[in-house]
C-alpha cells in the first residue's frame, strides 16, 4: 500500500514563518500515521522559485534571483528539522530536471492546441503572482493582499482550461472523497459553473527574465503556476522513473490552505487532464492561521508569527501538539500564546505526563520494575478494554477521512479515561488487598500507556522516542490489546511534559507575533552606509533595467555597482551626483559584472530616485 502526500511548495521571498511550518507539520503527521498504518509513503515538499516577487526581492538586494534564493533555503529547511520533519524529497524549482520537464509538458500541450497566443490586458498582483479580473478589485487594490496591482498589456500565451472543464466536474460530482473538507466540493462546482476563462500561462522574458522559458518561444518565460504546480508530479518520477511515478502518483493527496484553492483544485486538475495524467487521489484544502488584528499571517501584510522561539523554549512536541489540536482542519484557527500554554498544561502535562507516570512508578515501586501479568478483572476493566479497542479501530478511518481532530479528540479522551480507571480501581490501595488484582490494572493503564502513545507518535515524534525509554527501547508498535510482555523490565517515566508556569511566562515578553519587518538596533548596525559619488556610468549591454557605475567613497575606495535603475536614469543623468551607498554588502555578480555595493533610491508609484545627499559632505563619510 503506497500513499504520496504534498505541501504547496513555499515562496522563496523571505523567511518561513508559522503558516508554512503549518502546512509541513500537518502533512508530515499524516504521512506518519500512515506509515503507523502500514503504508509505504512518500513525502514531498519545497520551495517556489521563480516569479516577479522573487525577482524584485532579489534585485532590492543587489543579488541575482539565483544567488538570493540559494541563501533562503537553510531558513526553510533548517525550520522543517526543528519541527521535526521527515520529507523525503525537498524539491526546489530550480533544480535542472525541473526546468526540462515543465519544458516537455508545455511543448506537448501546445502542440495539442491547448497553449496559444493571444493579446491580454489586465490588472497583475505582483505579490500574489496572480492576474485579478476588474470586478475582484477592491478599491483599485487586490482583494487578496490588498496591494497596488499593476496593469499589464502584452501579448501572451495561453492555457484553454475549458476544454477540461466538462470532464473534471463530472469527475468531481462522482466522487465524494476527493475535495475535503467536503464543503469546499460546491465551491468548486460553482467556479466551474461560472465557466473557465483562458489562463495566461506566460510573461514576457524583457519584462520578467526569472522563469522558464517557453520552448516553442523563447520571448516568454512561463509565468509561475504552470511552473509551480508540475513540482508535484515531476518530483515523483514523472517523465523520469515510470514505475515510480506509477506507484506513487495515483495515490497522491495535496494539502494546502484556501488562499490557493482555485489554483489545485481548477488549475491543476485541468493541467492534468491535458498532460493525460490521472487526477490526483484527494485534496484537503485547510483554513488560515490569523495573526494580530484577525488578519492572515503572510509576509506581505507584516503579522506573521515565527516558529522558532516557541520551539526553542518550549519544544517542538508541544508545539506540533498545539497546531495540530487547536485548528480545527478546514476552518481559520487563531494563534494565542495563553491557548498555547492551556493546550500543554491541561492536556499532555496533567492528563498524559500524569498517565505515563502513575503507571510506570506504580510498576516500579511495588513489581520490581517488571510489567505484571493480566490475570484478574475488576468491575471497571472489562469496560475499559472494550473502549480501548474501539478506539483502536476509530482513529485510523477518521485519519483516512482527514479528521484529525476527532482522532485527536478521541485518543486525549482514553488518556483521561485512563486516569478515571486508575482511580476507580485505585491500584495503591489494591496492592493491599490483592497484588495479583493490582497488577492486572496496572497491565491494563500500561498497555494504554503503550498505545495512546503510539496513536500520538505522528504528532508528538520527538516525545514518543523519549516515551519509548519507558518500554526500554523496545516498545511492539501493534495496534492491538495485550501486546505488552508480562516480566520485561521497564523504566520509571521521566517528567516528560513539564507544566509551563503561566504567571512566570506572562511576565515575559510576549513573543507571539514577531512582525516581519522590525529589526533590531543591533542589526540595522551591521549595514555600513556611506556618501559618494557617481563618477561614471554606463548601460549594461543586453539590458535595460541595470546601469553600470563607478562610486568614489573618499579615500581612493572606488566601487563598481550595478544597480538596476536604468528604466529611470539615462547613465548621463546620475554622473557627479553625491548619493548613499550601502558599502558592506558582500560583493555579487550581476550579467557578468561584480557589484561592490548598493546605490540607494526610493521607489515612489511608478518612479524612482537616487538619495542624493548634500554635496558638501566629504566623501565616504557613514551615516551614523
Ligand atoms: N508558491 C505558491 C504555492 C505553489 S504550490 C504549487 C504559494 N506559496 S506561499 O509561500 O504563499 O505558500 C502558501 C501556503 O503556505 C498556503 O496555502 C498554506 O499552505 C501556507 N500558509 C501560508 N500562510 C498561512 C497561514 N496564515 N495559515 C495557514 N497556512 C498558511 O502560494
Amino acid at each position: 500500500m503506497k500513499k504520496y502526500f504534498t505541501t504547496p511548495i513555499y515562496y522563496v521571498n523571505g523567511k518561513p514563518h508559522l503558516g508554512h511550518a503549518y502546512t509541513t507539520i500537518l502533512t508530515d503527521a499524516f504521512t506518519k500515521y500512515y506509515k503507523l498504518f502500514g503504508y509505504d509513503t512518500k513525502f514531498i515538499t519545497g520551495v517556489d522559485e521563480h516569479g516577479q516577487k522573487v525577482y524584485e526581492a532579489a534585485v532590492k538586494m543587489g543579488m541575482t534571483p539565483k544567488e538570493y534564493v540559494d541563501g533562503l533555503i537553510p531558513a526553510f529547511t533548517q525550520l522543517f528539522e526543528k519541527c521535526d520533519i521527515d520529507y523525503d524529497i525537498f524539491y526546489r524549482t530550480t533544480n535542472e530536471k525541473h526546468y526540462k520537464k515543465v519544458q516537455t509538458i508545455l511543448q506537448g500541450l501546445y502542440d495539442k492546441g491547448d497553449i496559444y497566443k493571444d493579446h491580454y490586458e489586465g490588472q497583475y498582483c505582483t505579490t500574489c503572482e496572480t492576474f485579478v479580473t476588474d470586478k475582484d478589485l477592491i478599491d483599485e487594490k487586490c482583494p487578496e493582499c490588498g496591494k497596488e496591482t499593476t496593469l499589464l498589456k502584452e501579448e501572451n500565451y495561453f492555457f484553454n482550461m475549458a476544454k477540461y472543464a466538462e470532464e473534471y466536474e463530472k469527475y468531481i460530482n462522482e466522487r465524494d472523497d476527493f475535495i475535503y473538507p467536503k464543503f469546499r466540493k460546491n465551491e468548486v462546482l460553482g467556479i466551474l459553473k461560472k465557466g473557465l476563462n483562458p489562463l495566461c500561462i506566460s510573461r514576457k522574458k524583457e519584462k520578467m527574465p526569472w522563469g522558464i522559458p517557453l520552448p516553442f518561444d523563447d520571448q516568454f518565460v512561463t509565468y509561475v503556476w504552470f511552473d509551480a504546480l508540475t513540482n508535484y508530479t515531476n518530483g515523483i518520477g514523472y517523465l523520469e522513473d515510470e514505475d515510480k511515478f506509477n506507484a506513487y502518483w495515483p495515490t497522491t493527496t495535496h494539502m494546502m490552505a484556501k488562499d490557493i484553492l482555485l489554483q489545485h483544485t481548477i488549475y491543476w486538475p485541468t493541467m492534468l487532464l491535458a498532460m493525460g495524467v490521472e487526477l490526483p487521489k484527494s485534496m484537503l484544502i485547510h483554513g488560515w492561521w490569523m495573526g494580530e488584528g484577525g488578519k492572515k499571517m503572510s509576509k506581505s501584510l507584516g503579522n506573521v508569527i515565527d516558529p522558532t522561539e516557541l520551539i526553542d523554549t518550549y519544544g517542538s512536541s508541544s508545539f506540533r501538539f498545539y497546531v495540530l489540536r487547536e485548528m480545527s482542519l478546514g476552518h481559520d484557527g487563531v494563534f494565542t500564546k495563553e491557548f498555547f500554554i492551556n493546550r500543554h498544561n491541561t492536556e499532555l502535562a496533567n492528563d498524559f505526563g500524569n498517565l505515563l507516570n502513575r503507571a510506570s512508578h506504580m510498576i516500579a515501586k511495588n513489581f520490581e520494575s517488571k510489567i505484571p501479568e493480566c490475570n484478574k478483572k475488576t468491575e471497571f476493566c472489562g469496560p475499559f478494554i472494550n473502549e480501548f479497542n474501539d478506539l483502536m479501530k476509530t482513529v485510523e478511518p477518521l485519519i483516512y477521512d482527514f479528521e484529525l481532530n476527532k482522532a485527536l479528540d478521541n485518543i486525549m479522551r482514553m488518556i483521561r479515561n485512563t486516569n478515571k480507571y486508575m482511580e476507580d480501581t485505585a491500584p495503591w490501595k489494591l496492592i493491599k488487598e490483592d497484588k495479583e488484582l493490582c497488577g492486572s490494572v496496572l497491565y491494563n493503564a500500561l498497555e494504554s500507556v503503550r498505545i495512546t502513545s503510539l496513536l500520538l507518535s505522528p504528532v508528538i515524534p520527538k516525545k514518543f522516542e523519549e516515551i519509548k525509554d519507558i518500554f526500554k527501547g523496545d516498545l511492539d508498535m501493534t495496534l492491538e490489546y495485550g501486546k505488552l510482555e508480562p516480566g520485561k523490565k521497564i523504566n520509571k517515566a521521566v517528567s516528560l511534559f513539564p507544566k509551563i508556569d503561566k504567571e512566570k511566562e506572562e511576565k515575559k515578553e510576549p513573543v507571539k507575533v514577531v512582525d516581519d519587518n522590525l529589526i533590531g538596533i543591533e542589526d540595522f548596525g551591521k549595514v555600513e552606509i556611506k556618501t559618494g559619488k557617481i563618477i561614471k556610468s554606463d548601460n549594461v549591454e543586453g539590458s535595460d533595467r541595470l546601469l553600470l557605475t563607478e562610486v568614489d567613497l573618499g579615500n581612493g575606495d572606488i566601487r563598481q555597482i550595478v544597480a538596476g535603475i536604468a528604466k529611470f536614469y539615462h547613465p548621463e543623468d546620475i554622473l557627479n551626483k553625491h548619493i548613499l551607498v550601502a558599502s558592506n554588502l558582500k560583493p555579487v555578480t550581476i550579467m557578468g559584472f561584480e557589484s561592490q555595493g548598493m546605490l540607494l533610491s526610493v521607489k515612489s508609484g511608478k518612479n524612482l530616485r537616487l538619495v542624493e545627499v548634500d554635496p558638501e559632505l566629504s566623501l565616504g563619510k557613514k551615516l551614523v
